[in-house]
Order: C-alpha cells, then sequence, then structure tokens
C-alpha cells in the first residue's frame, strides 16, 4: 500500500517521509514553498503542487493507488496568520477539505493529520491532555482545529481510518541536512543571535513558573517521525479508528532552561540572554501528557533537550558555516 505525504519535503515532513519509506511506498505532494526537494531520499517520488489542485490529487491518488494519506502540508506561522487569517484559512482549511474530498471519492482507508499543540490555546493545567479545552488564540490554531473535526466527520461519513497528532513544540534533526530552514522558533531564533554575536532574547521572566519564564514540552523531530509510523500502523490494522494525540515528552523545560543548554552546546557563554518585554498571546506553560499515545501506539519520546539542541546547532552551522566559533 502506497502513502501520500504532503508537504513531504518540508522539515518535519521530509522526517516523516524518512521513517515511512522504511516501512512502506511513499509518494510525496509538496508546492515547494518552503520544502526542499533535497530533503528526500533519492527515489522517492515527488509532485510539486498544491492540495489546493483537485484535478492533481485525482491524477496522484489513482496513479499510485495512495491507499493513506499523512497531510502535513500547511501554513504554521502563528504571527503570519494573525496578519493573514484568509491566507491561513484557504491553505490549512480549504486545502485540507479539498483533499478529503479527494481521498474519499478515491476511496482512501486511511488519513493522518498534523494538528498542533496551537489548538489548546492558553491551557491552564499542569499537564495538556487531549480532553483539556481547546481555545486556540491565533487563526492558525483555529485552522488546526477545525481541520481535526474535518478530518473526523470525514472519516466517519467515509470509511476512513483517522488521526489527528497534536505536535507540541518541534526541535532537532535527523541529520545536518534535514534541520529546520525556519527561523521562527525558540532554537533556531537563538542560533541566529548567536551567529550575529548578540544575546539570545527572552520574552518575560515574570511567569508564574519555577525560573519566571515560558515552559514548553520540546519534542525531537525523529519522535514526532516515529509517532507518525506508529498510528499509520494503527490505521492499518483498526479500520474504525478515529483518534486525536498529543506528540509531545510529558516533560516541561523554560526558556532559560533551553538556552543555558544552547549556550553549553554551542560554546556560545560569552553572550548572556537579556529579558525583554512578554511576547503577546504566550502562555505561561503548555506541557504534554503523553499517556493517551503512549496507551494507543505504545509510542513514547527517546530523544533528550541535549540530542534536540545538538542536532539542530549542527544543521544550523551546515547553513551558516560562519556560526562555529
Ligand atoms: C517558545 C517560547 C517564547 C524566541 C509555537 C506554536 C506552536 C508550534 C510551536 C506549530 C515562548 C520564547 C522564543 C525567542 C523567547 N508551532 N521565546 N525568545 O510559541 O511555544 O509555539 O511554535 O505547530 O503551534 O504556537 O513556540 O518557539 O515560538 O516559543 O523567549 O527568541 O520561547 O516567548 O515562550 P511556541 P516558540
Amino acid at each position: 500500500m502506497t502513502w501520500l505525504i504532503t508537504g513531504g519535503a518540508g522539515y518535519i515532513g521530509s522526517h516523516v517521509v524518512q521513517e515511512m519509506v522504511r516501512q512502506e511506498p511513499v509518494v510525496v505532494l509538496d508546492d515547494l514553498s518552503t520544502g526542499r526537494a533535497d530533503r528526500l531520499p533519492q527515489g522517492t517520488p515527488l509532485v510539486v503542487g498544491s492540495v489546493l489542485d483537485r484535478e492533481l490529487l485525482d491524477r496522484v491518488l489513482a496513479e499510485h493507488a495512495v491507499s493513506g494519506i499523512v497531510h502535513i502540508a500547511g501554513k504554521k506561522q502563528v504571527a503570519e496568520s494573525v496578519r493573514r487569517p484568509l491566507h491561513y484559512y484557504r491553505e490549512n482549511v480549504d486545502g485540507l477539505r479539498t483533499l478529503l474530498e479527494a481521498a474519499a471519492a478515491a476511496g482512501v482507508g486511511r488519513f493522518l493529520f498534523s494538528s498542533s499543540a496551537a489548538v489548546y490555546g492558553m491551557p491552564d493545567v499542569d499537564l495538556v491532555t487531549e480532553d483539556t479545552p481547546c481555545r486556540p488564540l491565533s487563526p492558525y490554531g483555529e485552522t488546526k482545529l477545525a481541520g481535526e473535526w474535518m478530518v473526523a466527520a470525514a472519516g466517519s461519513a467515509h470509511g476512513m481510518a483517522t488521526a489527528s497528532l497534536r505536535y507540541f513544540n518541534v526541535a532537532g534533526a535527523a541529520s545536518p541536512e534535514l534541520g529546520d530552514d525556519g527561523v521562527f522558533n525558540l532554537v533556531p531564533m537563538v542560533f541566529e543571535r548567536l551567529t550575529a554575536d548578540e544575546s539570545p532574547r527572552v520574552f518575560g521572566n515574570d511567569y508564574e513558573t519555577p525560573d519566571g519564564t515560558c515552559v514548553r514540552d520540546y519534542i525531537h523531530v525523529e519522535d514526532v517521525a516515529t509517532a507518525h509510523v506508529a498510528a499509520a500502523r494503527r490505521l492499518v490494522e483498526d479500520a474504525t479508528a478515529s483518534l486525536v494525540l498529543n506528540i509531545g515528552s510529558g516533560r516541561g523545560v523554560s526558556v532559560s532552561e533551553m538556552v543555558a543548554a544552547i549556550q553549553d552546546i554551542t560554546g556560545r557563554h560569552d553572550l548572556s540572554p537579556v529579558v525583554e518585554g512578554r511576547r503577546p498571546g504566550d502562555p505561561a506553560r503548555v506541557v504534554a501528557s503523553a499517556d493517551r499515545i503512549r496507551r494507543e501506539l505504545g509510542w513514547v519520546y527517546r530523544h533528550d533537550v541535549r540530542a534536540m539542541v545538538t542536532s539542530a546547532w549542527a544543521g544550523w552551522c551546515l547553513r551558516h558555516p560562519s556560526a562555529r566559533t
């Protein structure tokens, strides 16, 4: 059986492709707006195009006899979604709807959806479970929650086994070549500052947390990829599956702790972080309960913070040779 992986040429998508292709044949659909064809394993079929192109989707699903879809393609910058909400609804919601329509018409039996911890907004709990109320604070988070509803409803109506996977804070790389090109999250943003010989910025240290800085659940991208393989296997085994699963570690790490780990691994103790004002919309703490995914799939994370930062730094230095002191 062949899996179609949308967004498979992207940072997270290419890690999922690398794991999935070990199990089953894969075909990738990617518009290369942020993805790179050279992220793909040799010989992986790549179709360049958008999930909004229904004719293209019908053709790819038929030509490759696709029986499962992993939908990762989408826009994922929170701040950009606030500036361009309709662009995010078009790409993330209309794109998903078009893909689901094509999947239903082609009789695709399995659908994995890339969702996000952003659906929770500002959860006021120590550990976020999948039953924690979802109150997204950004159009990005709204599109992911609406996507989960569409996937579940389409799965029920059209006989698809489905799973929506809520990624927490993804970092690291399986190899330097697969490192995150984007500079939109803490780890690459700190790398960028250090490379410019500027102090890392800490957005607020007056939160109700042990050291006053925000706490997040950082998860290695390789662990995210193995979670997709485990979920795909479950959808093959259980044609009636309809799952929503956190992909996190259950381990909270503060901004200060992450910055200290980055300074330690990069050797840049010369540039101490500077505290700036809070970033609007930042919750003090968002840490996953990973009980359900362990119970449902037998999956647990395997990489620690040092592995994430070390592998992310190797990727950064490959793309920014001047970074290595
Ligand atoms: C983490 C913490 C910042 C940069 C977002 C999305 C989420 C997911 C991950 C896609 C925050 C602080 C950051 C810096 C800092 N994306 N920070 N200095 O906001 O937790 O989550 O990305 O699914 O859906 O919402 O991630 O990495 O932007 O920030 O102090 O230079 O680091 O304020 O507290 P976030 P982040």
